[in-house]
């Protein structure tokens, strides 16, 4: 079967992110942020406003006095707290009204999970050390294997197929799934995001992901830091397809410590509330190790 063309359609149909988010998530990718025209952004629209405050007065920022002044909730929050939960909102909304019917290769839980603890990892890799287009990286790990949903919704067996054909015969995923649908996940992921309008640096580093560009001294490349938090996260178990969780070695010269500790800071993004740890959690602890 040959998916290229049926994919195209698909993107041609995907939702459009919601107007006022998508205005925010453009204001928020710009490296030029100026406190000001977030407020303004959000003054502006009254669901985007009531997001925010929401936001400020949950108990994950545990106030006890409420916020009523936009102003003060963003100085509260901080602007990459708003970034992570712009980009929450704006897909939750897309993916409410968009997703493949579930088979036993296909789930849009599993996806949402992988997709979101990438995008979080990426985050903190981007706190621990110098990334080009860091702004972007929440972003870029949340859509990254988009391409696979567009895959699974032009043609609900196409993953259980790419699964089989890469059991068989050993083949990498990006691969099998060239050889089998006549197009890759990757660039389904990049003509995603295109048509989205999402910044250049999203758009290249969802479609380099399985292929990154190489890293150098100075800042890694968003692609690489993408590539790095995606194979972590499947390792731990929270790849799209179920598998047992593999053991993966994090090899990142010249980054070794400062990754070690964005891993750390991931980890205890993976345990319960109560504090007790999880098989993710332990799986982590052995990789930060
Ligand atoms: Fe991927
Ligand atoms: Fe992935």
């Amino acid at each position: 079967m040959n998916l290229r063309q049926p994919c195209l359609k698909v993107i041609e149909h995907l939702p459009p992110i919601p107007g006022a988010t998508g205005r925010l998530l453009a204001t928020l990718a710009r490296r030029d942020l100026e406190f000001k025209d977030l407020v303004k952004l959000a003054e502006g629209d009254a669901v985007l406003a009531g997001r925010v405050l929401a936001l400020a007065n949950s108990g994950a920022y545990g106030r006890r006095r409420n916020v009523d002044s936009i102003q003060y909730a963003i100085a509260f929050i901080g602007v990459s707290a708003i970034r992570r939960n712009a980009v929450s909102w704006a897909m939750g909304s897309v993916f409410r009204h968009f997703h493949p019917a579930e088979s036993a290769a296909w789930s849009t839980t599993r996806f949402m999970a992988h997709s979101e603890h990438t995008a979080t990892l990426c985050d903190m890799f981007c706190d621990r050390f110098p990334v080009r287009e860091a702004e972007a990286a929440y972003m870029a790990g949340l859509t990254h294997d988009i391409g696979k949903l567009v895959m699974a919704m032009a043609n609900r067996d196409a993953p259980g197929e790419v699964l089989d054909f890469m059991r068989l015969t050993g083949t990498p995923m990006v691969e099998a799934e060239r050889e089998l649908l006549g197009i890759g996940h990757p660039e389904i992921s990049g003509m995603a995001a295109e048509r989205w309008h999402l910044p250049d640096a999203i758009c290249d580093a969802v479609y380099r992901h399985h292929n990154p560009e190489p890293d150098d001294k100075s800042a890694a490349p968003l692609s690489l830091v993408v590539a790095h938090a995606d194979r972590v996260v499947n390792s731990i178990g929270f790849g799209i397809v179920p598998e047992t969780p593999a053991k993966f070695e994090m090899c990142w010269p010249g980054r070794e410590s400062a990754a070690r500790a964005a891993l750390d800071s991931f980890r205890l993004t993976l345990m319960p509330a109560n504090g007790t740890s999880t098989q993710q959690g332990d799986l982590m602890m052995e990789l930060a190790t």
